[in-house]
This record gives C-alpha cells, sequence and structure tokens, in this order.
C-alpha cells in the first residue's frame, strides 16, 4: 500500500486532518487500533471554539453540528456563594458552539466514509519507521497478516498512549508535565440541563460543573479523590454531592435521573516538544494534554490540525515548505498559551489537598477580580472562545 500522508489514530485529530487533507486533493490513509463502534462510544467535551467550528465547515462536515449544536454566547460561574456571568458576546463579540465530540468524531466518519476515505480499523501493531529518511512506512498487523504503508509524511494522531511520540528519540525529546491531585467523576443523564449555560463552580467541597450535550442530554462532573471509582458512587449520592455544590437555585431546580455513563477522569497538563521528527508530526492528545476544565483537548487538537493541514496544503499544493517546517513552532506557541488557561481554571476551580487559608483568599481574590474588571472578563472570554489560530 502506498499513500501521502499516513495517519496513526482514528480520533477527532487523525479524522479531522484526513478530511481537510481530502478537500485539497491530498490522499491518506487513517490506521485506527479500535473498532469504529468503540471509538465512536467514548463520552468526551463538547465545547467547540470558534475555529473549531471553522475547520469543522471547511471540512465540509459543519451542516449537523449547525443544525443541532447549541450557540453558547457566555458561561457562569459560582463560588462563594454567588454566581456570575462572562458574556462573550457582549465582551468580545465571540461565541462558542456546544456540540459533544462523540458528534464531532461521527461527522468525520460519515464524511471519510462518503468520500471513500480509507479508515482502517483494528489495526494492532501500528509502527512508524525510518522517520529520518525521505521514504518513511509504517507497518501493522490487521486480519491476520502484516501489512506495509509507504508513505511521504506520519501523522502521529494517537493519543497519549500511542506510538507516535515515543518514536522521537529521548534525546530529541522534552517533556512537561503537572499532574493534579484529584480527579473528575462525570455522569451522563437523559434529564433536561439544570441551566441554559454551564456553571463552573468552585466549593467548599470542591469542584462542580453543570454541562450539557441537547436539551435533554446533561453532562455533570464533580471533583473527586483519585482513589475513588465510579462503583464508589451511586446515583443519588453524585446528585447529592453535586447539590451541595452548586448554587442554591440551581440545586433546586436540577432534574436527576439514572446514569447512562458514570467514569472518573484523572486530570494532567503535558506537553511534548518538538512535535514534529524528521517526516513525523505530532497533533491532539499524542503531544499534548491538558485539564478538562478549559474545554480545550479537542480544541486544541483542531489548532493543530489546521498548521498541520496548512503545512502539508502548502507542501503539495505550492511546493512550499515553511509550513511543514515551522509547524512545531507555530503550534506550541498556541499549544502553550492553551495550556495556561486550562491551568488557571483548574488552579482556581479546585480544592487543594495542601490548600492554605491563603491559597484559599488567592482564589476568592481571582473571582472576585474576574467578577468585578472587565479587562479581566475579556481575556477570559478571548481564552474560552478561542485565540486566533
Ligand atoms: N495504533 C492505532 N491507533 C491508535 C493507537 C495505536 N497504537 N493508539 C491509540 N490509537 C488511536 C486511539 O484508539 C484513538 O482512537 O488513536 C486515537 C487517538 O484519539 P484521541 O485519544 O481522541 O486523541 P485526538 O484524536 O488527538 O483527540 C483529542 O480526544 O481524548 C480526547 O480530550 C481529548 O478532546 C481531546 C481529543
Ligand atoms: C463537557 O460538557 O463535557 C465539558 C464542558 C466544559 C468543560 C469540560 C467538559 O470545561
Amino acid at each position: 500500500m502506498r499513500t501521502q500522508v499516513a495517519i496513526i489514530g482514528g480520533g477527532p485529530s487523525g479524522l479531522l486532518l484526513a478530511q481537510l487533507l481530502h478537500t485539497r486533493g491530498i490522499d491518506s490513509v487513517v490506521l485506527e487500533r479500535r473498532s469504529r463502534d468503540y471509538v465512536l462510544s467514548r463520552i468526551r467535551a463538547g465545547v467547540l471554539e470558534t475555529g473549531m467550528v471553522d475547520l469543522m465547515t471547511r471540512a465540509g462536515v459543519g451542516e449537523r453540528m449547525q443544525r443541532e449544536g447549541f450557540i453558547h454566547d457566555g458561561t457562569q460561574f459560582a463560588y462563594d456563594g454567588q454566581m456570575f456571568r462572562i458574556d462573550f458576546a457582549d465582551l468580545i463579540g465571540k461565541t462558542v458552539m456546544v456540540y459533544g465530540q462523540t458528534e464531532v468524531t461521527r461527522d468525520l466518519y460519515d464524511a471519510r466514509e462518503a468520500a471513500g476515505g480509507v479508515v482502517l480499523h483494528d489495526c494492532s501493531g501500528v509502527t512508524p519507521h525510518d522517520l529520518d529518511t525521505d521514504a518513511p512506512f509504517v507497518t501493522f498487523l490487521r486480519d491476520g497478516a502484516v501489512h506495509r504503508l509507504d508513505c511521504d509524511f506520519v501523522a502521529g494522531c494517537d493519543g497519549f498512549h500511542g506510538p507516535s511520540r515515543q518514536a522521537i528519540p529521548t534525546d530529541v525529546r522534552r517533556e512537561y508535565e503537572r499532574t493534579y491531585p484529584f480527579g473528575w467523576l462525570g455522569i451522563l443523564s437523559e434529564t433536561p440541563p439544570v441551566d441554559d449555560e454551564l456553571i463552573y463552580a468552585n466549593s467548599d467541597r470542591g469542584f462542580a460543573l453543570c454541562s450539557m450535550r441537547n436539551a435533554n442530554l446533561s453532562r455533570y462532573y464533580i471533583q473527586c479523590d483519585l482513589s475513588d471509582s465510579p462503583d464508589d458512587w451511586t446515583d443519588d449520592a453524585f446528585w447529592d454531592e453535586l447539590r451541595r455544590r452548586i448554587p442554591e437555585d440551581a440545586a433546586d431546580s436540577l432534574v436527576t435521573g439514572p446514569s447512562i455513563e458514570k467514569s472518573i477522569a484523572p486530570l494532567r497538563s503535558f506537553v511534548c516538544e518538538p512535535m514534529r521528527w524528521g517526516r513525523l508530526f505530532l497533533a491532539g492528545d499524542a503531544a499534548h494534554i491538558v485539564p478538562p476544565t478549559g474545554a480545550k483537548g479537542l480544541n486544541t487538537a483542531a489548532s493543530d490540525i489546521h498548521y498541520l493541514f496548512d503545512g502539508f496544503d502548502r507542501h503539495y499544493n505550492q511546493g512550499d515548505a515553511e509550513g511543514l517546517d515551522r509547524y512545531s513552532e507555530r503550534a506550541l506557541a498556541r499549544i502553550w498559551k492553551t495550556q495556561r488557561f486550562s491551568w488557571w481554571m483548574t488552579s482556581q476551580l479546585h480544592r487543594f489537598p495542601d490548600q492554605s487559608a491563603f491559597d484559599l483568599k488567592m482564589q476568592q481574590a481571582e473571582l472576585a477580580f474576574l467578577r468585578d474588571n472587565t479587562a479581566a472578563q475579556k481575556a477570559l472570554a478571548e481564552a474560552y472562545t478561542g485565540m486566533p489560530y
């Protein structure tokens, strides 16, 4: 087999890249370890920056998102018994789109299928080779046979645990990481959201987030101990704890119901530099991870794909190497700003085990400054709705 761009990983990064490349006549093959159903079973965040919305439209997969997604003009913060709203539209004329990552991935899979794109599932032992030559290739096992895919370039879109990042020599790779001393216990319930917009709550019992997927599908999270297991939490225990962490009127109007999904995710900040080695380019979770507090995981993957797609387009259609040569530098410049925002949101909204009384006062001062200061609100609105690519 041969293609121009071999893409390892059929999650949002790999599929979005494949679809965008297709719009510019560039051939790719996606090698995915799991089945399509497994990939689509993942429950992930659903707040899209304007840049991501534009990329989906450019890839020709924006129609259902525009029809079924929800435009949010702002978001809400609750702390110390009070709640305030940041009005993105009024402050900076921008909004976000609430549309689940599962639906983004589904739309991309459908578009790949409709275009006759090659997405190979159930590939194991995917291994990139000769990345430091002008003739790289990828080997993998599928249907009981070993296959070889020759290519010009390899896009490592295989997530945090994939093989691509490991293909960069350890003496070349620099990794930056912070892990957080808590997790997020999240549930999905077929109930109406507690509010029209998201509520980020810093309570004396810990963080809570009220989100949604549609008018009858709600997503809630509470900060939990890393030692917790979803089985430690009955639905009633979850709802009781959520009520204690959100504003009283929200708690009173909360509609509860059976959870249709319940899971715990650890929180991590992580960046790998560089994001290119020879003919290998990392994108999305393969190169970086953010704590979910800022809803930036998918959006940062999208900005990587914006830069990588631009690089491949300029290479193949204009004979210009600068886009690929500067990919890592351009992607990382935006990634670090997103890392900062995600770290700041996580630091201000959670209770840390070793937090002093002074630390708590600093959190409340940060949130009071955000509540009272238009410049601070504009800065948050810019970061939350997405800085320009
Ligand atoms: N071979 C082939 N595919 C692999 C391998 C492998 N060895 N290892 C992982 N994969 C696949 C995974 O099965 C997954 O479908 O790579 C894909 C990576 O997808 P994601 O982990 O979703 O990462 P990405 O596409 O960059 O999307 C980032 O997903 O995890 C969320 O919060 C994250 O919202 C962000 C988004
Ligand atoms: C979600 O809806 O899953 C979600 C929304 C916003 C976040 C994190 C998760 O910051």
